[in-house]
């Protein structure tokens, strides 16, 4: 997929076909779409309002105990709510709450279709061809586990080669690391240039092993890089390898359409997209789905239990074993609505021109600070890991929240990355839709201010 500066009438960037207002589409909707956007008053000129989405989002106006107000610079660990998101599942438990695919009344009814519903709403928001390939999971680390499990434990054997990224989060890692173990396989590595681009050139070469599996992240979370997607599918395709992309970090942030990317399985978590913890979702081509064992087993998932056998359902409910978590997987659905209206091309526009904005602000500001990462916005997502010099980001992180600003420090479940780049830890700052410039401002004066902390 390309990611691009301008966007088309409907927010998305020209060429991507990705779906907008959740249509996969000819021009009526594409018509419709950009009128109903030019009638939603968080979109002026073609451009998110920030500040009009941000009082959509009750905890934006919190403050800390000192009385300063939340500056949230964390959206890459989870992102905030939307008062949408929050009332969806409030409604849900005071008028409807009842479990699904069970009961014969009208509340068991509604839930059961609210619950559905979503999973369309999330099938056409990354235009996935049928709402029966989407699997309801509790997040990426789940999806990607059931895909290890279901898939790799039937497909994977000894000397087979899974290959995946020096960049990928744990969650990306340690599922393949534990198959591999079991099955007496291998990894190998795509590894990056010094400025966090992977190195397609040896991806290639590493193509020659006729792997079964590469999995790789979209965007990723610790040094925001974009990967190019669909040319790596494209290849490892060619090569015979089937193709896992972890898209915790694109779906909220970028235009997605799995279609176009051509991959065969994607993972996504609820969370990170305004949507509620315990809510995510595996995308799976349907007949690999159709011919994967069960991962979890007991209730929901199964069509006839008899004392010594059972049959399963049919995807997708063959891999969601028990009750799941029904209000958040709404609330997932409410997100995804949500993103879409406001336009996924609009919304990468967005954070694109913040990310201008952190980078120029902060290195004229704070010209000691060390950002990691490619420096071209168009090659990165709102996503910035920094140090101060000298001082540990642990350090950063808590003095920034005496004036209330969070940012994460550590090693954001990249490890192995870290040790690549040499760093044992880095602060992180990163964006979502609510995200201004006074943000930026926000914590260039607090790294200011701890700069002038530790000199003294
Ligand atoms: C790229 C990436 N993959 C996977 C995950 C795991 O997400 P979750 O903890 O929601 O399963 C994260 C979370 O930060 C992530 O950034």
């Amino acid at each position: 997929m390309t990611i691009t500066a301008r966007s088309d009438a409907s927010g998305n960037p020209p060429g991507t076909g990705a779906p907008e207002g959740g249509s996969t589409a000819g021009a009526a909707p594409e018509a419709a779409a950009a009128t109903a956007a030019a009638a939603d008053h968080r979109i002026r000129d073609g451009r998110l309002v920030p500040e009009v989405i941000r009082a959509e989002f009750p905890i934006l106006g919190t403050a800390n105990a000192a009385g300063r107000p939340l500056v949230y610079l964390d959206s890459a660990s989870t992102s905030q709510k939307p008062q949408a998101v929050i009332d969806a599942m409030d409604t849900y438990y005071r008028e409807y709450n009842a479990n699904v695919h069970r009961g014969i009344y009208e509340i068991g009814e509604r839930a059961t279709a609210a619950y559905e519903a979503a999973r369309g709403k999330v099938a056409r928001f990354i235009n996935a061809p049928d709402a029966h390939e989407i699997v309801f999971t509790r997040n990426a680390t789940e999806a990607i586990n059931l895909v290890a499990y279901a898939w790799g434990r039937r497909n994977i054997g000894r000397g087979d080669v899974i290959v995946l990224t020096e960049m990928e989060h744990h969650a990306n890692l340690v599922p393949w690391q534990l198959l591999v173990q079991e099955k007496d396989a291998d990894l190998e590595f795509i590894p990056i240039t010094d400025d966090g681009v992977l190195r397609l050139e040896v991806f290639e070469v590493l193509l020659r092993l006729k792997p079964k599996l590469v999995a790789f992240t979209h965007v990723s979370n610790t040094l925001g890089t974009i990967n190019p997607v669909a040319e790596m599918t494209r290849l490892a395709h060619e090569a015979g390898a089937l193709v896992l992309v972890d898209g915790a970090q694109a779906v909220p942030h970028v235009p997605v359409d799995v279609a176009a990317i051509g991959a065969d399985f994607y993972v996504f978590s609820g969370h990170k997209m305004l949507g509620p913890t315990g809510s995510g979702a595996l995308w799976g081509r349907r007949d690999l789905l159709e011919a994967m064992p069960p991962f979890l087993s007991g209730g929901e998932m199964i069509r006839e239990v008899h004392l010594r056998r059972s049959d399963f359902n049919e995807i997708p409910w063959k891999f969601e074993a028990g009750t799941p978590d029904i209000a958040a997987e709404i609330g997932l659905g409410v997100a995804a609505d949500y993103l879409a209206a406001l336009g996924m091309g609009r919304v990468r526009e967005h954070e694109r021109e913040l990310l201008e904005y952190a980078l120029d602000v902060l290195q004229r500001e704070v010209p000691s600070i060390e950002l990691y990462g490619p420096m071209d916005p168009e090659l990165r997502g709102g996503v910035i890991p920094f140090n101060l010099p000298g001082i540990h980001p642990h350090d950063v992180a808590q003095v920034l929240d005496r004036s209330g600003v969070a940012v994460r420090a550590g090693h954001h479940c990249t490890m192995p990355l870290h040790e690549r780049l040499d760093l044992a830890a880095t602060a992180r700052a990163s964006f979502n839709v609510y995200s201004t410039r006074e943000d930026i401002d926000a914590l260039a004066s607090g790294l200011k201010e701890v700069e002038r902390l530790f000199a003294g």
